[in-house]
């Protein structure tokens, strides 16, 4: 009997959940840190493995914002996961706010989620731009800290338990959010029996994509130099500028040295993950060692602007297809409602509710 039940867990099909803040069109760093990896599940995972993707629309508004950048920005985000080639058919994409069981189950975990774990997290302390020694016992910090930012990582664990994943594609900046989501099922299950998974992550292999401008730094949205960021979106011109001018440093010659040379490294990394023919930084540094650093700009630049083909022409066709965009965004929310029900229906009943 009992091998018969672990035989049967084995063979459950593998359930791939993550999400994505509508934060605009994702730059270099959202693509290469975590959405090339949700197109490479699409090809690399069984046909029967779930893949499932969430555009996290309620997480958003921990940051407040008028009405209208958030809509567009949810458009722009499900224009851009169909542009680098996401399948509608083979994944379930949609709008987290259109599966009011996300909100529901973050408030069953809420009810067993501990309130010093979630203090000793770091997100809510950097997004207010505190130092990572604050805590809630101070005053100011306690009327600053809105409680949605507080308990974000309640929310962010429902999305992923209410699909029942198994496996979570996620960047390295949100491997503590990961263990509180495992922190949530051991609560849950011990309080009222072994009914949710514990979700595996996968970690993105490249580390992280830096600032063009100011390389110390990681390449972010909220960086207010246009010229320090890459959009998936960029026309070719714009890529081979951005590139050309990206701080490097007037050390001689091309090497592959992250400390001492931050530039020229991050520059290294993207080569590598768009090289066809799959150099590391230090194998590139060597193909390159003698060049001049705009020989090697202009190489850089040739292979990201090779690795991000198409993905602006599919966009912009997208982008002007708002019936079409309306569909899929009907379809993911539908698909993902039958999801959460399973979930929610034998949830509930544990719970008695
Ligand atoms: P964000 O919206 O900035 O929180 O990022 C969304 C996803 O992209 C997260 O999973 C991050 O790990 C990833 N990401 C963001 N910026 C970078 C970066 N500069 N390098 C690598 N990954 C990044
Ligand atoms: N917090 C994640 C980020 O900022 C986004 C996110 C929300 C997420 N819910 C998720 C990621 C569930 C993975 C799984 O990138």
């Amino acid at each position: 009997m009992q091998r018969l039940t672990v035989a049967k867990q084995s063979l459950r099909p593998r359930v791939v959940f993550s999400g994505i803040q509508p934060t605009g069109v994702p730059h270099l760093g959202n693509y290469v840190g975590a959405l090339r990896q949700w197109v490479n599940l699409q090809r690399e995972e069984q046909p029967s493995t779930k893949l499932i993707y969430s555009i996290v629309d309620l997480h958003a508004i921990t940051v407040p914002q008028p009405p209208e950048t958030l809509r567009q920005r949810k458009r722009e985000v499900l224009a851009a996961l169909l542009a680098i080639g996401l399948d509608p058919e083979r994944c379930t994409i949609f709008y987290q706010s259109s599966v009011p069981a996300h909100s529901e189950l973050m408030w069953i975990l809420a009810c067993t989620a501990s309130v010093g774990y979630l203090s000793r997290m770091t997100q809510w302390k950097s997004k207010l731009s505190l130092a990572s020694s604050s805590t809630l016992e101070n005053r100011a910090v306690g009327s600053r800290l809105k409680l949605g930012l507080f308990s974000y990582p309640v929310l962010q664990a429902a999305d992923i338990l209410v699909h029942r994943a198994t496996h979570v594609p996620v960047g390295h900046d949100q491997q503590q959010h990961l263990e509180f989501a495992r922190e949530c099922v051991t609560n849950f299950n011990h309080a009222y029996g072994s009914h949710l998974v514990h979700p595996e992550t996968l970690i993105s292999p490249v580390q992280r994509i830096m600032s063009l401008t100011e390389p110390t730094s990681k390449m972010s949205k909220s960086h207010e130099a246009q010229r320090s960021r890459i959009l998936i979106t960029d026309t070719s011109q714009d890529i081979r500028s951005k590139i050309a001018t990206a701080l490097t440093d007037s050390t001689p010659g091309i090497s592959y040295d992250p400390a001492t040379r931050p530039g020229i490294s991050n520059l290294l990394e993207i080569f590598s993950v768009f090289d066809a023919e799959g150099r590391s930084p230090a194998q590139l540094a060597q193909a390159y060692a003698d060049a001049s650093p705009r020989t090697f700009k202009e190489a850089v630049a040739d292979t990201l602007v090779a690795g991000l083909h198409g993905i602006r022409d599919r966009y912009l066709e997208l982008s002007a297809n708002d019936s079409y965009l309306d569909e899929i965004e009907q379809h993911g929310a539908r698909k993902a409602q039958e999801s959460a029900k399973e979930t929610m229906d034998i949830v509930k009943a544990a719970v008695g509710l």
